[in-house]
């Protein structure tokens, strides 16, 4: 008894492909698709019953669904199934499966925010979060011209999810629109993002403020206990008046 390959259907605008299965299989596909999943048991001599798993969890099926062969619909396919895959086994023997990973590409598309003002000297990033499948080519351009990685004051931060640019000690002319690029083979994308760099704010006199505070209050401290002492002469030198 074995799991036939010949298990996988995929059902596209009425048009019926079966493709043939190895173990663990790559179903290439794209969001918004209907993909159907057979898996069948082959010169079995008795009825067979047939489990799915998506990942590690098991899939709920039919009773009619189980026996011999079996397929499961995912309808429709979306971006956050990429990479998910389903198992078939045997309830009998689990030792014995077949597999599909599925593969949802679709074109890149590109997100982020403005980051707020930032005054010069100070460093900001731009953060572009990239949603690709295949990975996309990224770039960088300021003002519409590619960004040259001058004197280490520009840093890149690249992962599958995010292109960072990082600006050291902005400058004045630093100040433009910044575009994050993706390209991929199934199309390219662009994100603007503006930086404002604002003149450096005189440093604030935090320190001479506290100072002034502190000499204030000293000075009315001072003040008191100096008039608690002469009050109590006052009070003193009368009652020596008196005796
Ligand atoms: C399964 O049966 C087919 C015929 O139905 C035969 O051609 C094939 O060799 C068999 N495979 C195994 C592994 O027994
Ligand atoms: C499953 O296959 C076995 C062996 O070929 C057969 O006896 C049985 O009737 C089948 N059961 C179903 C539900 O198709
Ligand atoms: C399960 O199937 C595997 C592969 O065919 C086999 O080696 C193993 O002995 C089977 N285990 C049981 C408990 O039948
Ligand atoms: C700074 O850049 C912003 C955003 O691109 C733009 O609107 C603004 O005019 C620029 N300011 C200066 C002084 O260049």
């Amino acid at each position: 008894t074995f799991l036939s390959g010949s298990g996988l259907v995929r059902t596209l605008w009425f048009i019926v492909i079966t493709f043939v299965l190895s173990d663990n299989q790559i179903l290439s596909t794209k969001p918004g698709r209907e993909e159907s999943l057979w898996c069948t048991v082959r010169n079995n001599s008795r009825a067979e019953e047939l489990r799915w798993y998506q990942g590690d969890g098991t899939v709920n099926l039919k009773d009619g669904n189980k026996m011999n062969t079996t397929n499961i619909c995912i309808l429709p396919v979306s971006k956050t199934d990429n990479g998910v895959s389903f198992t078939c086994k045997l309830v009998r023997n689990e030792s014995i499966q077949i597999s599909v990973t599925l593969d949802v590409q679709f074109p890149p598309l590109l997100t982020g925010e403005d980051p707020p003002p930032v005054e010069e000297k100070n460093d900001v990033k731009l953060t572009c979060h990239v949603n690709s499948n295949p990975q996309a080519e990224m770039a960088w351009y300021k003002d519409n011209s590619p960004l040259t990685l001058k004197r280490g004051r520009y840093q890149i931060h690249h992962t599958s999810e995010v292109f960072q640019l990082t600006i050291k000690k902005v400058e004045k002319s630093d100040n433009g629109t910044y575009t994050c690029e993706a390209k991929s083979v199934l199309g390219e994308m662009r994100k603007e993002f503006h930086l404002t760099v604002e003149d450096r704010k005189p440093a604030f006199p935090l320190e001479a403020i506290i100072a002034a505070i502190v000499v204030v209050l000293l000075t009315i401290i001072f003040g008191i206990v100096a008039r608690r002492e002469k009050i109590f002469k006052v009070i003193k030198t009368s009652v020596n008046q008196k005796t």
